[in-house]
Formats: C-alpha cells, sequence, structure tokens
C-alpha cells in the first residue's frame, strides 16, 4: 500500500521529504514519479509538470501517471491545483476544496475504457472527488488553522493559453468558481481505477477580464505553497505534533 501526491505549477517538490526518482513503465507510457519511504505507508510524489516545468497541461500524459500510481499500489490520491478565481468571494491566495468539475479540455486521452481492452464502462461522476478524503482535508485544515473554503467548482480549459474574458463570463455563468488546466482528465482516470482522490486548490490569479490583465501572485506564494503541502501531508498521515 502507498499514498499518492500529485502537483502543478508552483509546487515541484515536498522539501522535507526525502524523494527518490523512479521511472515506472506503464501499457500508457514511461512516467517518472518520486518516491518517500520515511513515512508509512510509503508516498508517490508525481510533479505532473515534471520538476523543471517542462510538461505542459494538454500534454501530460495522465493515463501513465494514474496507472503508475495503481501499480505501485497507491489506496488515496491527493492532488494540487494553481488555479485562476472566478467567484468574487475566492480571491487569490484563497485554498478551496474542490467538489465538483466542469470540462473544456479536448485532444486528451481522457480514458482508460476506449475500447481498446473490450470493455466500456460508464463512470458514475455523481461524486467526482472522494467525501471522506475531502472531509479529512477540512478536519485537517482546521486543526492546522489554514481557511480552506468547503466547496468550490473548478472549470478545466485546455491551455496552454490563457482564457479570454468572454470564455471567463462564460464559465461564470456555468456555476464555474475557480479555473486551471490540469484537473481534468485526472480526477477522471482516478475514479475509473476505484482510487479515492480529492482535491485542492489554490488561487494565483484573477481570471481573465476581472482585472485588465492576468497578474500572477508574487507575494504570499511561498506561504501558501507551504500551507498546502503541510495540509496534504497531515490530511494522509495525521502526523502528530
Ligand atoms: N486560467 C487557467 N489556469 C490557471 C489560471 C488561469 O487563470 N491560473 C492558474 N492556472
Amino acid at each position: 500500500m502507498a499514498y499518492g501526491i500529485i502537483t502543478g505549477s508552483a509546487l515541484y517538490n515536498l522539501p522535507h521529504l526525502n524523494l527518490k526518482e523512479q521511472l515506472i513503465q506503464t501499457h500508457y507510457g514511461d512516467t517518472k514519479v518520486f518516491l518517500s519511504t520515511e513515512v508509512d505507508p510509503p508516498l508517490i510524489f508525481i510533479p505532473r509538470h515534471g520538476v523543471n516545468h517542462t510538461i505542459p497541461p494538454h500534454k501530460i500524459n495522465y493515463r501513465a501517471n494514474l496507472m503508475a500510481l495503481k501499480t505501485l499500489g497507491v489506496t488515496k490520491i491527493l492532488a494540487a491545483y494553481a488555479v485562476g478565481s472566478i467567484n468574487p468571494d475566492i480571491p487569490p491566495l484563497s485554498i478551496v476544496a474542490i467538489n465538483d468539475f466542469i470540462d473544456f479540455t479536448n485532444g486528451r486521452e481522457s480514458t482508460f475504457f476506449d475500447g481498446e481492452k473490450e470493455i466500456v464502462e460508464h463512470t458514475e461522476m455523481s461524486q467526482p472527488y472522494d467525501p471522506v478524503l475531502h472531509q479529512k482535508i477540512l478536519q485537517t485544515a482546521k486543526s492546522l488553522n489554514i481557511p480552506v473554503r468547503k466547496k468550490g467548482v473548478y472549470v478545466c480549459s485546455n491551455g496552454p493559453r490563457l482564457e479570454t474574458p468572454s470564455e471567463i463570463r462564460m464559465f461564470r455563468l456555468l456555476g464555474a468558481d475557480v479555473v486551471g488546466m490540469t484537473g481534468v482528465p485526472e480526477v477522471v482516470l482516478s475514479k475509473e481505477l476505484n482510487i479515492p482522490f480529492a482535491a485542492i486548490a489554490f488561487s494565483v490569479n484573477w481570471a481573465a477580464g476581472i482585472e485588465k490583465t492576468v497578474r500572477f501572485l508574487e507575494e504570499g506564494l511561498e506561504e501558501l505553497t507551504a500551507n498546502l503541502i503541510n495540509l496534504m501531508l497531515r490530511t494522509l498521515y495525521n502526523f502528530e505534533e
């Protein structure tokens, strides 16, 4: 058994853990993961853009990443997403426990059930994120005094370009709170593999059209990401003080 953490922009390392790089071969391609045996069960860490942010959102091999985690015996996954804020009540620097998504991606390999293995399944998405893990994030955040918004709808755009102001207005009308580029198909693939998966978004900018230009956070980002890593590790491992 093992636990998995997947992170994206602004989070390329888990500073307090000794991580060993491993190349994992899967039916869907090879992927690089980082393993720590300092925690029990072991932790498998995947920085989805690569440690030097060389893999753009639409080119991430989501299937290889999720299959690698499955192969390594991962039974719980926490994912983090840097996002833009759409909902005026969720300003940059906010942390949100995501509870639903809207998919605006295209051209991605987004399922294991593509007919290749003669099974087609229509995976249930009434609760895309695991409610137990979701609750655990909220409890842990409370105990650590980290403000986390309890719910939020994540809209996934394809990227790598940012959105237009009209796209953001449309997303807002559709009920999206935050926008990112990597949340889908990651959560879908995890669900297809029956691995409980929960996601935490942290906002690094107002989405397009809300201010004159999109400005990414610089101040406060270090503390935000440190809080986020702490929150994810403690949610999984319930570390004692
Ligand atoms: N749009 C899409 N993805 C993002 C954004 C954004 O404004 N900010 C961070 N990831």
